[in-house]
């Protein structure tokens, strides 16, 4: 199975998008922990005003992977992960990111997320930021409930994504190479909060330290591979099962991999230089050229070169595991490695 189909409270989830639950023990236990984690979201997602509330559980009720949870629970399962405060952690996660997307929409004028309309397409900039820091703040409310260590690690996370958006939005530093830059950008902007995903559930699962860190290490490494991939969907997909409007990279001038290996290339056939000429002019809002240059790009070596780069992020992710018990839940992470490559959603 590779789309992990996980019953939550009667309701049927579509959750854990590459996670191999080859092992029911495993499976029922991600499951009851989603439902629980699933009801403490729409929970903290309520406000006195209904506008809020609207607007907050827009984007909870409109699906999404729930792959950071899932991560919580996954990590936990090596030690307990029953245990009292995983739920809450799989909380505090799912609310950070969520707040981000509506931020990040914002930033990246996308119109769609998660196959509905963005925050910012349906209530305007304004509203579609202060909803994201009203889930913020909601996350830290829960957060308060893991203790002060937690705290300091949800706030050090927060700031290091933050600075990523930021890098992100100014570009490289003097000097900096490009595809440097966009490394530590994916790092900062995503693979923090995925690295505190496998470390919170290493944590509240009680997972012995040393374990706790490969744990990190391979929420850090796999982080970059998601992100990559991401950043891979944005150029491949139709759009349908993303969720979300491909080539919005391309219009926004963020470049990614894909367009810097392009960029790079001594390719002299006519159609590697016509899209090196048009990626060198920076954002592509044309409809017309964006058209190209996303055809351009579909069907480039640059593009097949970064999925090899992804398969080395994912292949690095999986020898971290390489110190942790043989346990199912090693064998999922192992999985969720491969997948990633691939996938689709
Ligand atoms: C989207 O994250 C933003 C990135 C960091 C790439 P996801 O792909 O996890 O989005 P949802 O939660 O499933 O909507
Ligand atoms: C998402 O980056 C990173 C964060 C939200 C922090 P992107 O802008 O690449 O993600 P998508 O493609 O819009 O989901
Ligand atoms: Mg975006
Ligand atoms: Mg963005």
């Amino acid at each position: 199975m590779v789309i992990g189909v996980v019953s939550t409270g009667g309701q049927l989830f579509r959750a854990a998008v590459g996670f191999e639950f080859s092992d029911p023990a495993l499976e029922a236990v991600a499951g009851a922990t989603l439902a629980e984690v699933e009801d403490v979201l729409r929970d903290a997602a309520v406000s006195a005003d209904p506008v809020v509330t609207e607007a907050a559980r827009h984007l909870v009720d409109a699906g999404g992977k729930r792959f950071r949870p899932l991560l919580v629970t996954v990590a936990a399962s090596f030690g307990d992960a029953r245990a009292p405060k995983v739920v809450l952690a799989g909380a505090v996660v799912e609310l950070t990111h969520l707040a981000t997307l509506y931020h990040d929409d914002v930033m990246d004028e996308s119109l769609v997320r998660r196959g509905a309309p963005s925050a910012n397409a349906r209530w305007g900039n304004s509203v579609a930021i202060l909803v994201g820091d009203y889930l913020f703040a909601r996350a830290a409310h829960i957060g308060a409930d893991l203790g002060v260590d937690a705290v300091r690690l949800h706030a050090g996370t927060f700031s290091r994504l933050v600075q990523g958006q930021i890098a992100e939005t100014i570009g490289p530093r003097p000097g900096e190479d490009e595809t440097e830059h966009y490394l530590r950008v994916i790092s900062e902007k995503t693979a923090s909060l995925i690295e505190t995903s496998t470390r919170l559930g290493g944590l509240f699962g009680g997972v012995e330290p040393h374990h706790v860190e490969c744990l990190a290490r391979y929420g850090e490494t796999i982080g970059v591979a998601f992100q990559l991939s991401d950043d891979l969907l944005d150029i491949a997909s139709d759009g349908l099962q993303s969720g979300k409007t491909p080539g919005t990279d391309l219009r926004e001038g963020v470049r990614t991999l894909p367009m810097l290996y392009a960029l790079a290339s001594e390719d002299a056939s006519p159609s590697a230089q016509r899209l090196r000429e048009i990626l060198a002019g920076g954002p592509v809002a044309d409809d017309a050229l964006h058209a190209e240059a996303l055809g351009l790009l579909r069907e480039s070596a640059a593009l097949k070169r970064a999925r090899e780069t992804v398969r080395e992020h994912a292949e690095r992710a999986r020898l971290a595991l390489a110190p942790l018990p043989d346990l199912p839940a090693r064998r999922a992470l192992e999985h969720l490695s491969d997948f990633i490559v691939d996938r689709t959603c």
